[in-house]
């Protein structure tokens, strides 16, 4: 593995010793660069110097310039504009050199592995045991595994948390209806995914029918819950039962987004149940937390509801019984104790911010989150449907999320059908399934997490516009180019001029790196998703301008130029792949 130093970096450290030359007090200034329309790249942070030293802007910026070399190696040109602005130019010979050396380090790409990674656990996909998937479990699980592939990528380690609501009061009625009707529930082993989920149906519905007429069972059941907190044995089993079958479900369900989820990451609410009462204790010793009407609460000053009334976090209600925020604080403890998390991060829903601002706040207090601790909630927001509404059926029902992903595979597969010339009936459905998944991942991923979207298959499966489709077409279309250049290989010609075209390529391709980078610091899917985009466009125009196969260029022109298009093909394999999208080889 050779990492490569991005053009724009280099240019950067070139510049800032120049700058600190000039200006000994600027060292370590950052003199701003950016791309720019008018040159490569234009920096613009010498104004604020020059203030700062009560200097003549375009003076020092003049004074900068004499101290740049200039030549082949990195910057062609460089000159003063405006009040003190820097255009620099890069040479062409740098830019195939710097791809050259990406292309030959694989899948990486060049892109170095960050120093001091930390650790990072993040809590994503995150259903519900005996209960349905919607399209809400939809954006964690894609949002959480973007951000998970984009991590991992720049050497980050992570950790995956799949926090399941797999424990609480619900479960008495379920356990105590299967206790009185044994075999209701067919064994996990026997059932897929769909199977799986109507049984569980099946039974909640009767469990229910029967919890809302027999007041006996009401009271049966409520028994049942204090025989699951007390770890009961035979209650355990039948719970075991519930999770076992519901995984059988939730599997299937990533399988169809195309997924990979590990069984030890599988770590609900219960897997706190033992830490519980600790937390408790240890938040009411430290006076974190006190009694009140019963119950073991946290306040904050700053967190009011109606009335102006403190609204409190509950650790512990008045009957003794653990909640949601129980699991979470205990589940924090667990996580930077013994996972030694150097960051918590949490895919949830935005409904949920002020839970989660809330239990931050007392795992601060109790110093169970420290200052070397950071804790987000990458809160997401709702899935609109067409009509800007949420999400509903024609019926008001919130859209079963396997169906919502059955649609989509179908409105891929009539693209895929219409532009397919020699493929069949099998290789269809496969390019299908990788075209309408994608679909629906990247109409999420490209819309900042904290906004709402709207779910519009039209839109998504469409070949214009910023869809993964149009991006999955420019790979393809890549292979098909090299396949038909037979003989002629890619080869990087550093020697060669560029067109502007190729150079604007080529620049874009630079940025993969500090793309991905920046995108995984913010916890910002959406910026590497416009970027694939724009590399992309960038593409098509260089294929519109520069001609790779016919009219055939001179051999060397040929080379280089398909060595652009395996290095745009290979970008936008390895950036899609980040984001959990395939990129067929044949559309
Ligand atoms: N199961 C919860 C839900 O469906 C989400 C869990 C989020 N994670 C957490 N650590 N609280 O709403």
């Amino acid at each position: 593995m050779a990492s490569v130093t991005s053009l724009s970096d280099s240019v950067q450290q070139q510049l800032a010793s120049a700058l600190s030359a000039t200006l000994p007090e600027a060292a370590g200034a950052d003199p701003l660069l950016r791309r720019s329309d008018r040159a490569d790249f234009q920096a613009n942070g010498i104004l604020a110097l020059a203030k700062k030293a009560k200097a003549n802007p375009r003076e020092l910026a003049t004074q900068v310039v004499s101290r740049v070399a200039t030549g082949d190696e990195l910057i062609k040109d460089v000159e003063v504009s405006g009040p003190g602005f820097l255009n620099l130019t890069i040479a062409d010979r740098a830019i195939t050199e710097n791809l050259a050396a990406r292309y030959a380090d694989g899948d990486r790409l060049g892109v170095p592995l960050k120093e001091n990674a930390g650790i990072t656990v993040i809590d994503y996909a995150q259903p519900n045991v005996a209960k349905e998937m919607h399209v809400g479990h939809l954006r964690s699980a894609v949002i959480g595994d973007a951000l998970r592939g984009m991590l991992d990528f720049t050497g980050e380690k992570t950790i995956g948390r799949h926090h399941i609501g797999d424990w609480g009061t619900q479960f008495g009625m379920l356990i105590q209806y299967l206790f009185e009707n044994p075999g209701e529930l067919a064994p996990a082993a026997d059932v897929d995914g769909e199977q799986a989920m109507s049984n569980l149906n099946r039974v909640y519905k009767a469990s229910r029918a029967v919890f809302d007429a027999d007041e006996e069972f009401k009271e049966r059941a409520r028994k049942r819950v204090v025989a699951l907190q007390s770890g009961d044995k035979e209650t355990l089993e039948l719970w075991q039962q519930f999770v076992d079958e519901s995984k059988v479900y939730f599997y299937s369900v990533f399988e169809k987004l195309d997924m990979r989820i590990r069984d030890e990451e599988i770590v609900g609410e219960s897997a706190y149940n033992d830490g519980m009462p600790e937390t408790a204790r240890l938040l009411e010793e430290m006076g974190v937390a006190v009694r009140s009407e019963g119950a073991l609460v946290v306040f904050f000053d700053e967190i009011r509801g109606k009335d102006d009334q403190p609204v409190p976090l509950i650790v512990q209600k008045a009957d003794g019984g653990f909640g949601y925020a129980a699991s979470d604080l205990t589940a924090i403890r667990n996580r930077v104790t013994d996972l030694h998390a150097t960051s918590l991060l949490y895919v949830v829903d935005v409904r949920q911010s002020l839970h989660f601002k809330m239990v931050f706040e007392a795992a601060r207090r109790a110093g169970w989150l420290t200052d070397g601790v950071t804790a987000h909630n990458m809160g997401y927001g709702t899935v609109l449907g067409a009509d800007g509404k949420p999400f509903k059926t024609r019926e008001g029902e919130t859209v079963r999320l396997e169906d919502l992903l059955d649609e989509a595979v179908q409105r891929a597969a009539e693209v895929v059908r219409e532009k397919a010339q020699d493929l069949t009936e099998d290789e269809i459905q496969e390019r299908a399934a990788q075209v309408g998944i994608g679909a629906v991942k990247y109409a999420d991923l490209s819309t900042s997490p904290n906004r709402d979207y709207k779910f519009d298959l039209d839109q998504m499966v469409s070949l214009n516009g910023d869809t993964s489709v149009y991006l999955q077409y420019a790979y393809a279309r890549i292979q098909s180019i090299l396949r038909k250049a037979g003989e002629t290989k890619p080869a990087a010609h550093p020697e060669l001029e560029l067109a502007p075209a190729e150079r604007a390529l080529g620049l874009h391709l630079d940025a993969f790196g500090d793309t991905v980078f920046e995108a995984a610091a913010e916890y910002a899917p959406h910026k590497l998703a416009a970027y694939l985009y724009q590399l992309a466009t960038l593409f098509t125009s260089f294929y519109d301008k520069c001609p790779v196969i016919k009219p055939a260029p001179p051999k060397d022109v040929a080379e280089n130029r398909l060595f652009l298009c395996d290095m745009t093909a290979r970008t936008l394999h390895q950036g899609m792949a980040l984001l959990g999208i395939r990129t067929p080889e044949r559309l």
